[in-house]
């Protein structure tokens, strides 16, 4: 169970952020943005979504694709409705007290529990199997990845972060940290609440243009605001199979089939489910997927565009947000410090 922080005063503190190191993808909007911004607008829910700039630096060292993804990032989720009274939305290099709390938290975390971390072993074994030096370029900011993320959970006193699969192991070794300062400095008082995190199996992991999970790395995204033409084009470059029109086609293995219903109504889908066994041709199916997914993002690609001509507008909302998160941090970074011994001598 996660223990509530005393002075929280939701139940439910729900907090997650995005690493700004791409362009938002169909992919991230269905698995990611569109629940997050559904769930904000739940009154129960105190949100704080947030920018995770600095954890881009891991795996991004181009300067302007970080900027750019930045203004990126941000502009999507206020164009796609963000409620910014009821959810905090700020941008992670603008509380200080974040880093502070990272080396806090380096301090207590065992180099141990980092080695077992998946995204450093995966880039440990990549090395071996190359035959390359272990550490090949693996920087201290990849290893000690999950204890910037963790400083980002705790800091907050977040009971409920929203993530996918690859990142679960990371809120399990926040909890762990937590645990082990509450152990050492606290007398296992909960002056960082331990957080759970939350898998949501009803949302749809999308397939790319190749059919693989919809993903930068791979290559086979569908950018969330492209212009219309463009959105056409990439639609109609999803892999398909051969078969004509009027044969039979297997809904549940097409990428079509699987963005079609991560966009439709349930009648829409079991409708499309009966086109697909009716032979349906794949360039109408396309064209159907199309105009589906382009009804439900103009209005919000408009609000987009605009917001990207006009930053200081979304600077404006995160200076904001930032200064709410502050209010928070501001006082959390005071009593770790007074816990570990670092205050004013009289
Ligand atoms: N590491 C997460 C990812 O790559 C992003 C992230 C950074 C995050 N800090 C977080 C997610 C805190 C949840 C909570 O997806």
């Amino acid at each position: 169970m996660t223990q509530e922080q005393a002075g929280a005063q939701s139940p439910k503190r729900v907090l997650t952020g995005i690493t700004t190191s791409g362009t938002p993808h169909l992919g991230n909007y269905v698995g990611a943005i569109r629940p997050a911004i559904q769930a904000s607008q739940e009154d129960a829910n105190d949100s704080f979504y947030f920018l995770a700039d600095y954890h881009a630096l891991i795996k991004c060292q181009d300067p302007t694709a970080v900027a750019q993804s930045t203004r990126e990032i941000a502009a999507t989720w206020l164009a796609l409705g963000l409620d910014t009274s009821k959810a905090v939305f700020y941008r992670q290099s603008d509380i200080p007290q974040i880093t502070e709390l990272t080396w806090v938290l380096n301090c207590v975390c065992a180099k141990g529990l980092m080695n077992r971390a998946h995204a450093y072993k995966a880039a440990v074994d990549a090395n071996i199997a190359e035959g390359e030096d272990a550490d090949k370029a693996i920087t201290m900011g990849l290893f000690s990845y999950p204890v910037l993320m963790a400083a980002d959970i705790l800091m907050f006193s977040a009971t409920h972060v929203p993530v996918g699969k690859d990142q679960i192991q990371h809120v399990e070794m926040a909890r762990d940290m937590a645990q082990r300062f509450n152990h050492i400095y606290a007398n296992n008082q909960p002056i960082l609440t331990l957080p759970d995190y939350v898998v949501d199996d009803n949302v749809a992991v999308l397939q790319g243009l190749d059919g693989r999970k919809m993903s930068k790395s791979y290559g086979n995204t569908i950018p969330l605001f492209l212009p219309e033409k463009q959105l056409k084009k990439h639609i109609n470059k999803i892999k398909t199979n051969l078969l004509e029109p009027g044969e039979p086609k297997d809904p549940d293995s097409s990428a079509v089939f699987q963005i079609w219903q991560a966009f439709a109504t349930e009648q829409q889908t079991a409708d499309m489910r009966q086109a697909f066994a009716d032979g349906i041709a794949w360039g109408e199916a396309k064209k159907q997927l199309f105009e589906l997914v382009n009804a439900e993002l103009a209005e919000a690609r408009e609000r987009y565009n605009d917001l990207m001509a006009r930053p200081q507008d979304i600077e404006e909302q995160l200076q904001a947000g930032a200064e709410k998160a502050r209010a928070i941090a501001a006082p959390m970074v005071a009593r770790v410090r007074q816990a570990v011994g670092i205050a004013g001598l009289v």
